[in-house]
């Protein structure tokens, strides 16, 4: 194959930096760190190809600076950060990494919804301040979540995931938001509501949709006051879906009962967010994918999917 140039913005895992080096002329940003924008332009100029990851900003402005660039191969299966009216009008692909990280997020997602129902981090805390003086049988009572009504919102791979967790755990109900009838309804005798619906319906909501223009902001006062006082709320999905500002206020004032959180509205999250004086929350730093042998399936997937395009338009 004729070398092309691929620029890959993170260190990644070995045998995938191999695979792409052998295959391209090939080069990386060596750090764990986040590749600073003027790095990235000056780095990628003359690339055809480039391995990205979630937070690097590729909008217009960044990706007019790559007049070459031929394809983005996301390592993720959101691919929110690029902009695809530009890649569509410059004929840039795209490509993500689907399926290898369904398992791994859903199972975040149950561990949110565990630890909150649970009450782990207000426990946990209340040790920590030495508030633990003796054993209580009213102390923090967590809701029995068998049958409880399950509300998904964007029943896809991620989202069918976890309602098959909680179903086979828990035997809830499913019901769902999606903007299609979802292939996943029958397999888990899911209902398809309006999001009001889901919203008024939900012992729990979890959130597996994209980020795009619909689902931006899209949960906010006037859904999370729809919400029963009992509600548990999941996001694994993207930080700019809900409004933190007004999921703060549900949390604040008892409108909803818990939240977990792998996702945030900026990340990374300010150590001052007004989320974090919560006691009825669990946050995490964008870990869904977070499983050893995941994350290498997707850099492999990642590579692959440069590979291909090459091999087909060379
Ligand atoms: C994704 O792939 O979009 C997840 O958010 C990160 O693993």
């Amino acid at each position: 194959m004729n070398k092309f140039k691929v620029f890959c913005t993170r260190k990644l895992h070995s045998k995938a930096l191999d695979l792409l080096s052998e295959s391209f002329d090939f080069s990386f940003w060596d750090n764990y760190d986040k590749i600073p924008k003027a790095d990235l332009i000056s780095q990628a100029s003359d690339c055809d190809g480039i391995l990205s990851m979630l937070e690097d900003d590729l909008s217009e402005d960044t990706l007019k600076n790559f007049p070459n660039l031929k394809v983005i191969s996301n390592y993720a299966v959101g691919v929110n950060n690029i902009d695809h009216d530009y890649c569509k009008k410059m004929g840039i692909q795209i490509g993500n990494t689907p399926d290898v990280l369904s398992d791994a997020t859903a199972d975040l997602a149950l561990a949110l919804l565990l630890s909150v129902n649970r009450k782990l981090p207000a426990s946990f805390q209340s040790i920590k301040n030495g508030e633990w003086k003796a054993w209580s049988p009213i102390g923090f009572l967590g809701q029995d979540l068998r049958g409880k009504t399950l509300g998904i919102v964007g029943l896809g791979r991620i989202g069918a995931c976890f309602a098959h967790k909680c179903q086979k755990l828990y035997g809830n109900k499913i019901i769902y938001y999606n903007r299609n009838k979802s292939k996943y309804e029958q397999e888990l005798e899911a209902k398809k509501v309006s999001l009001e619906e889901l919203c008024k319906q939900s012992d729990i909501i979890s959130l597996h949709c994209p980020l795009n223009s619909e689902s931006e902001n899209l949960f906010d006062k006037k859904l999370f006051d729809m919400m029963r006082p009992n509600c548990i709320f999941i996001n694994t999905a993207r930080g700019q879906i809900h409004n933190e500002k007004d999921l703060y206020e549900a949390l604040k004032n008892n409108k909803i009962c818990a939240a977990g959180l792998d996702v945030t509205n900026p990340e990374p999250m300010s150590p001052d967010a007004p989320l974090l004086e919560l006691s009825n929350i669990a946050i995490t730093p964008h870990i869904g994918s977070a499983v050893d042998k995941t994350r290498e399936e997707m850099a492999m997937i990642a590579a692959n999917n440069l590979i291909k395009y090459f091999t087909a338009n060379n």
